[in-house]
């Protein structure tokens, strides 16, 4: 039901300078595996075929990334290579459907989903942030599955002080799994905010968004928010938010980067024995 997902790639992750100043944040790796990369195969678990990357300057990485390399693929192929032939192979999407959109300049979340319009039709789509990574069952699946129409984000409850790093939800009945949104704030201070239910980097989304977007209105920041163009179709569609099943990281903040890649190391079952045993004899 649920066919495209927007990936947007176009933030200049200043946060992780200088390891992404010729580097796009998107392909840092966690463990083996670029963020991005993640992200797609989440989307991809979730039954969705058609991509949707809106990129900037600097991301020309990316799009290598989702292409053959024949270079490495005959050498690979040359030295017998086959686990690492077939994992690279594997990678590969349907000729046609992974696509490129630029955003040309930085106007926000909402300006690089609304940048994707003409490669979305009348039906809903997935809006993915590689920043934040999910360990355990896909969180899209999850909110395909649970999709009752209208709009929906992934939530989790965060602490109290965190409330101005996210959009941040006014509840309405809550299941404790499945929460109504009956407002939505972005980046509210502690005091301003209506709730410590704060949305994690995955939406489904209505196509009356875009045409909210498209007014270009300005919110936080400055920025043409996302959180603010579905917080305007409150009251006419329905509007949910669903506690994922997972574990979410902030792989935008280099603390969350590294517990990711603890986190990830640890389910890894090559590299689990000798992590474990080495982090517990460094932290002895
Ligand atoms: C974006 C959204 C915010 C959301 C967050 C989740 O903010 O604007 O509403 O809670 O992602 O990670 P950013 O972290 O890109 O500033």
């Amino acid at each position: 039901m649920i066919r495209k997902a927007i990936f947007p790639v176009g933030g200049l992750g200043t946060r992780f300078l200088p390891a992404t100043k010729a580097m796009p944040k998107e392909m840092l790796p966690v463990v083996d595996k670029p963020l991005i990369q993640y992200a797609v195969e989440e989307a991809a678990d979730a039954g969705i075929e058609e991509f949707i990357f809106v990129t900037g300057r600097n991301k020309t990485a990316i799009e290598d990334h989702f292409d053959h390399s024949f270079e490495l693929e005959s050498t690979l192929a040359a030295k017998g290579k086959r686990e690492a032939l077939t994992l690279v192979k594997n990678m590969m999407h349907n000729p046609g459907s992974v696509m490129y959109v630029r955003q040309q300049q930085p106007a926000g979340l909402g300006h690089a989903v609304w940048c994707a319009r003409h490669l979305i039709g009348d039906e809903p789509v997935v809006v993915l942030l590689a920043d934040d990574l999910i360990l355990g069952k896909s969180c899209v699946r999850e909110m395909v599955e649970a999709y009752q129409g209208g709009n929906m984000v992934a939530v989790m409850n965060v602490p109290e002080d965190q409330t101005g790093s996210y959009g941040i939800v006014t509840p309405g009945a809550d299941d404790g799994r499945v929460v109504d949104v009956k407002g939505l704030i972005e980046k509210p201070a502690p005091a301003d905010a209506p709730s410590n239910i704060a949305v994690v980097g995955r939406y489904i989304i209505a196509p009356q968004v875009f045409e909210t977007l498209s007014s270009q209105e300005r919110g936080a920041s400055g920025e043409i928010q996302l959180t603010d163009a579905l917080a305007k179709q409150i009251g006419s569609a329905p509007f949910h938010g669903l506690r994922f099943s997972g574990e979410r990281f902030d792989c935008g903040s280099k603390l969350g980067f590294l517990q990711a890649n603890l986190a990830f190391g640890m389910s890894n079952t090559d590299l689990a024995p000798d992590l474990k045993a080495w982090m517990q004899e460094r932290l002895k």
